[in-house]
């Protein structure tokens, strides 16, 4: 048996090394004789699981916080929680991003409690301690009573995350100070984010309001399901047979699953269905298809053929470990992911669009976004009910007679892998690399934990 190969692409020709035992490999194991890859269920419910994965890759990674687009005048902000942390992320009076515990530092009460808002001061309520939107102490009642000077209020600003930094107007933060640089995290992922960056001629911008939903499953399901090809005819059929009816055929053909290194993923879908302004479907309407072929034009006028064809030809789904999915279909969404516990997930979404195009353009992106992959279209619902009953099945197997009886098979396609073809999206190629990212990071808590979870049981509860 060996364990965790890490190839450049999934589809690459499979030469599996061995890597050292231990690290992760109780839960995550592969044998590419037998071709099978199994998950112990144990990664998807355990608590000791869960706050070593807070450790070791929430506490250690680049994390995505949000679009510049979300803060965007003097003033701007949002409150949000990554990794468990209370965030306010916001635009200050100079205009520069700032991201600051959302915690007061006299002691430590949760310092904005509004979702979203405009202020120049942000005020804490037990104490009244002011803070400016750049962060400095601007007030504290009974100011006389503090050391007098400068220094005192200076150690009182409040706490920045240790690391800020931003790709095509995504800002992503991380909470060591110590991580590798953003471009070199994302590696071979901010291709795929540019290339969706660059759809609009004037750039790109997320619309105002979130769309946020709890679930009650494991994050990793979320990651699992957005890779996961397999499952979009059988789980998403009332879809596939509205667009069959609506005149588009979808196909599992031509449609490949990558990895990207450093756990993340994409799929590269070219008859999944329409997108946008770029690939023409009858639901979108006649208006739409003369201006698709005027976009089309624009797009190669001012990036050339090739990459404007790479742009444009085929939808994407693009995952950026640990909480980013970028979804370039035939609507482009954000969807970030908190895990609030192992069987609880909090997911965040935002609908992305260009920057200054036609108001009938974005009423048919909203409406074609709410049809598919917003909280109530035809595909997010039933996502949501796979894994929340995944989320059920797994608990179900905890403490199983037969311990074989507990882990998950994310075997298809290794045959076709080994044989040095390109993974297919209907594979489970962009799972593996993610898991293997995943086992190499939160190494081995404590072996298979086959043993009563009560943690992970009152958690769900
Ligand atoms: S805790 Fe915020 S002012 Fe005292
Ligand atoms: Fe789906």
């Amino acid at each position: 048996m060996t364990n965790h190969t890490q190839g450049a692409l999934a589809g690459a020709p499979a030469s599996p090394e061995p890597v050292p035992a231990g690290l992760g490999n109780a839960l995550v194991e592969e044998d590419w004789d037998a071709l099978t890859f199994r998950v112990h269920r144990s990664a998807y419910r355990s608590q000791s699981v869960f706050d070593r994965e807070k450790e070791e890759i929430w506490g250690h990674t680049w994390l995505y916080l949000g679009h510049e687009t979300e803060v965007p005048n003097p003033g701007d902000f949002k409150t949000r929680t990554l990794g468990g942390r209370p965030l306010i992320f916001c635009r200050d009076a100079a205009g520069e991003i700032q991201v600051f515990l959302n915690a007061c530092t006299h002691r430590g009460t949760i310092l904005c409690r509004h979702n979203e808002g405009n202020t120049k001061f942000f005020q804490c309520f037990y104490h009244a301690w002011v803070f400016s939107n750049s962060g400095e102490l601007a007030a504290l009642p009974g100011d006389d009573a503090y050391p007098a000077g400068e220094e005192f209020r200076a150690a009182m600003r409040l706490r920045t995350v240790p690391r800020v930094q931003s790709h095509e107007g995504f800002v992503f933060i991380a909470f060591d100070p110590d991580v590798p640089d953003l471009l070199t995290h994302l590696g071979q992922a901010a291709h795929y984010m540019s290339l969706t960056a660059n759809i609009g001629p004037q750039g790109m911008q997320t619309l105002p309001g979130v769309q946020l939903y709890s679930v009650k499953g494991n994050w990793k399901l979320a990651v699992e399901n957005a890779m996961d090809g397999y499952h979009f005819a059988p789980t998403h059929n009332t879809f596939v047979g509205y667009l069959r009816e609506s005149g588009f055929a979808v196909t599992d053909d031509d449609q490949y699953a990558y990895d990207l290194g450093s756990g993340h993923g994409l799929l590269v879908l070219t008859g999944h269905n329409g997108r946008i302004g770029m690939v023409w479907e009858p639901r979108f309407g006649e208006a739409e298809k003369a201006r698709t072929v005027e976009k089309r034009q624009e797009m190669v006028d001012r990036l050339g053929a090739e990459r404007a064809a790479e742009i444009a030809d085929a939808s994407r789904i693009l995952y950026v470990f640990p909480n980013l999915l970028l979804f370039d279909l035939e609507a482009l969404t954000i969807r970030q992911l908190e895990p609030v516990g192992p069987g609880h997930t909090d997911v965040r979404a935002w609908q992305f669009v260009e920057v200054g195009e036609p108001q009938e353009v974005r009423e048919l992106r909203i409406r074609t976004m709410v049809s598919f992959v917003g909280p109530g279209g035809l595909a997010t619902p039933d996502d949501i009910e796979a894994y929340e009953a995944v989320q059920r099945g797994i608990e179900a197997t905890a403490n199983a007679a037969d311990p074989r009886h507990d882990w998950s098979d994310m075997s298809r396609g290794m045959g076709n892998e080994k044989a040095g073809n390109q993974g297919r999206s209907i594979d489970e190629g962009a799972m593996r690399s993610f898991w293997r990212h995943w086992a190499d990071r939160v190494g081995d808590p404590a072996g298979p934990a086959t043993g009563a979870e009560p943690d992970a049981a009152a958690e769900r509860r």
